[in-house]
């Protein structure tokens, strides 16, 4: 294998020796420059496999420099020395298409990270091709774009920012960023922001030293440091508490975490990716989520778009549905009427790709013969004042005819709906199911046959639905 060649760019003979020594530790070969316009020789004359620059050169910025880099060999990895602490720089740098920044004065084991991650780029680039993009489906063009944006940003090691309605498909877009990029061999870690206690939220995303507070029975890594190599992902990130959201910009600026407990502080090498299906912005002006913290994580914005603004997606996602649920609930493949499908095109989705797969397997347990007919659907009559609020759950007729009638008269039951319905649809609709078929079990004396009746379902879609739901 041929050696690999690093372009450093600083007017600092010093910096330029210390980073020429350290990468050349590394096994690298180095060459050096010392000006915007020698830089640009060199980068006429070789192919660099990573490149490192300056903010403020005698002859030129950094940034721009970056830009250049960037257009014209968008294969070579660019990361600029920005000066500690000035996020400005870094964001920008980022924003240039830059894949990363280092603060001087230069941390060497940050360093070394930072190099390694930068040449498995190369690497991931071939096993992009490996790596299907299978898992996220859909043939039209917004998801085309989504697709392309994706690959593009996957490169990069800038934070990104998802943002889109529920059930949209962010946390899948969410892995394939990672899994495209440099750090598809280190961890993914997933992280619900809205599920932590508060009060337990710094020592689960900073680690804690032993006997730190009560409970504390042994040293425990955070969630920082099991995503170490690899990527964090801040899924329901506008619901990070205040006290949260100030600690977490320190990480993400220093790289750097401070375990509860420990004086010192751990150097961090995790890429950042954020999600939530709020308007953040508006959070930002309502003040209910950090400024600085909103610039810092929204480097990239990456949009999932709704399944309304991408009806040709709808067979797709439904026949693949129908393909993994015949298998899992042990039942010959369910095919869709004509006019079935007919309805589910001309259902608007407030509840998107996760609404659909919901829509289906209840629609699986309610059909005869395998066939699912438009009523097997129960699409509920769509209004669009309700579509626009998002809420689909509430939306939704109960499971089980004849069960449960909280949901009765949907205008009103939109604003008492037990549950936030945006996050967990599916448990919810479960849950209605699962009492509805307890009530008719013990009506009955736990006789199916009879329950069914109840019901007014099937014998069969009886069976799927205890085995669905775990019901013995
Ligand atoms: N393009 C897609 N191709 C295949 N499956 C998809 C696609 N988009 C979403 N899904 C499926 O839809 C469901 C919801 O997706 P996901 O959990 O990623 O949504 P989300 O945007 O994170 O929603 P929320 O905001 O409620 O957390 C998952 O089961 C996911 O596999
Ligand atoms: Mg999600």
């Amino acid at each position: 294998m041929t050696r690999q060649t690093a372009l450093i760019i600083d007017d600092e003979p010093d910096i330029r020796e210390l980073l020429v020594l350290t990468l050349t530790r590394m096994g690298l070969t180095v060459e050096t420059a010392a000006t915007v316009r020698e830089a640009h020789e060199r980068l006429k004359e070789h192919q660099y496999d990573l490149c490192f620059t300056d903010m403020r050169l005698p002859d030129g910025n950094g940034q721009d420099l970056v830009s250049h880099i960037t257009r014209h060999y968008p294969q070579l990895p660019v990361a600029m020395m920005t000066a500690f602490g000035n996020v400005d720089a870094a964001v920008q740098a980022l924003k240039n298409g830059a894949f990363d920044f280092v603060s001087k004065p230069v941390d060497l084991s940050v360093l070394r990270r930072l190099v390694q991650t930068a040449l498995k780029l190369g690497e991931a680039k071939k096993a992009e091709a490996a790596v299907s993009n299978e898992r996220l489906l859909g043939d039209s063009e917004p998801m085309e774009q989504v697709r392309q944006t994706i690959a593009k940003v996957a490169r990069s090691q800038a934070p990104v920012f998802i943002c889109g309605e529920s059930g949209t498909g962010k946390e899948l877009v969410a892995r394939m960023v990672h899994d495209l990029g440099p750090r598809a061999a280190g961890p993914f870690v997933p992280v619900n922001c809205g599920a932590i206690p508060s009060e337990l939220m710094e020592s689960e995303f900073f680690g804690h030293r032993k006997g730190s507070f009560t409970g504390a029975s042994a040293d425990k890594d955070g969630l920082f440091q099991a995503a170490s190599g690899g990527t964090l992902f801040l899924d329901e990130v506008a619901d990070l508490p205040m006290h949260m959201q100030v600690k977490l910009l320190r990480v993400i600026q220093e790289k750097a975490v401070r375990p509860v407990g420990f004086n010192g502080e751990i150097p961090i090498d995790v890429r950042i990716l954020s999600a939530t299906h709020k308007d953040l912005q508006k959070l930002v002006e309502m003040g209910s989520f950090r400024q600085d913290l909103f610039y810092r994580i929204n480097v990239i914005e990456v949009r999932v778009p709704p399944l309304r603004e991408r009806a040709e997606d709808i067979f797709l996602l439904a026949e693949h549905t129908l393909d993994r649920i015949a298998p899992e609930w042990g039942i010959d493949r369910p095919q869709l009427s004509d006019s079935a499908r007919r309805a589910l095109r001309q259902y608007g989705f407030p509840g998107n790709v996760r609404e659909l797969e919901n829509i289906l397997e209840r629609a699986v347990a309610m059909c005869e013969n395998n066939v699912i007919e438009v009523a097997d659907l129960r699409l509920p009559q769509q209004r669009p004042e309700v579509a626009n609020l998002g809420m689909p759950a509430a939306t939704l007729a109960p499971a089980v005819p004849g069960a449960v009638p909280v949901l009765a008269k949907p205008a009103t039951a939109t604003v008492a709906a037990p549950v936030d319905a945006s996050g967990d649809l599916e448990n919810y609709i479960d849950n209605l199911q699962r009492e509805a078929i307890m009530k008719a079990l013990q009506e009955t004396r736990y006789n199916k046959t009879k329950a069914a009746q109840v019901l007014g379902i099937t014998f069969r879609a009886l069976r799927y639905k205890l085995k669905k739901l775990g019901i013995d």
